[in-house]
């Protein structure tokens, strides 16, 4: 039996995290210790309240959700409802839940957390990094319970915002740089993997006739403005969950990365292939991905999900 994952992750729900949430609520080598949100692609009182539809879906209220920053550090703060929606979650109606935030906000969460564990946990960070960049700077001490970090973010092949920006670093480039160079071990899924890894047209067929849980996520495909029909839709942040599952199926390079916090390149993650001016490294950044191989997991996964182990809420008209 393969060790658990204890895992802390940090997310802004968000239909492409609905897909990876999904994942992480259901799959039994993650042992979940926490959720927590962040303002990105929609308000954080919104991804917050998706978070907890996720848990109360999945009859997963003994997973704890706090609520985090509602803008970003420094920057102004826009979001992506233009892709998520209004709601960050639309086409279904999740039944409603009563179960609330915890009275601490993110950062405290994850501070206390980390701090009670007994072992070291691995934090992974799909929505701007806002959150780990206020625990690295108010709770230092509290970094040595952290195994590893897994970001969806940044990209070495162009953004989705600008030409060299990914949302998740744009939202809130300084910081991500805070998080860069905090000296964790890093392993950034960028842009230039994610759009790779493609969600096929033929997979959404195969997911909205397979369960309650095929059919909600099917739904929330069928707003979401990123990617299209004809070659797919990009499950961004699903790749952290499958990069943890399956390394072998990723191909990491380590590299500096330098990410540019002002200027017309702002939100850009630039790095250092020929290290030219950097003699070391700071980031393990993925550079190739097994589409093929992430699509049959990705519907095996779901496939396991028990339409007993889920509260179906309805489609939305
Ligand atoms: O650029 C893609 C990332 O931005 C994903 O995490 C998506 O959910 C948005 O947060
Ligand atoms: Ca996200």
């Amino acid at each position: 039996m393969t060790k658990k994952i204890p895992i802390i992750f940090d997310t802004d729900p968000g239909i492409d995290d609905a897909a990876a949430l999904t994942v992480l609520l259901s799959n039994k080598q993650f042992d979940v210790r926490l959720i927590t949100t962040v303002a990105g692609n929609v308000s954080v009182d919104k991804t917050t309240a998706n978070a907890l539809k996720l848990t109360h879906f999945f009859n997963r209220r003994d997973v704890p959700v706090a609520q985090g920053a509602k803008k970003p550090l420094v920057k102004a703060f826009k979001d992506a409802s233009n892709i998520h929606g209004v709601n960050g979650m639309p086409g279904y109606q999740f039944e409603a839940t009563n179960q609330k935030p915890l009275s601490l906000n993110a950062v405290e969460a994850i501070r206390k957390t980390l701090t009670e564990s007994t072992d070291k946990i691995t934090i992974v960070a799909v929505g701007a990094f806002t959150n780990l960049a206020k625990l690295i700077q108010q709770y230092p001490e509290s970094l040595e319970k952290i195994d590893r970090v897994v970001v969806m973010g940044g990209s070495i092949a162009g953004g989705n915002m600008t030409s060299v920006a990914e949302f998740n670093v744009y939202t809130d480039p300084d910081a991500a740089k805070i998080l860069f160079d905090s000296g964790l071990d890093i392993t950034m899924i960028g842009l230039n993997v994610t759009q790779k890894a493609l969600l096929t047209n033929e997979s959404m067929n195969v997911l909205s006739h397979m369960n309650e849980t095929g059919n909600m996520l099917t739904q929330l495909f069928s707003f979401y403005g990123d990617g299209n029909l004809a070659n797919g839709k990009p499950m961004h942040d699903v790749n952290t969950l499958f990069f943890l599952l399956a390394p072998n199926k990723y191909v990491l390079n380590d590299y500096w990365i330098d990410v540019v916090t002002d200027g017309p390149a702002i939100g850009a993650t630039v790095a250092d292939i020929q290290s030219f001016d950097h003699q070391s490294t700071n980031i393990h950044v993925a550079t190739d991905v097994d589409s093929e191989a992430f699509n049959a997991w990705y519907l095996l996964e779901i496939a396991k999900i028990t339409d007993t182990a889920v509260n179906a809420g309805k489609v939305e008209k």
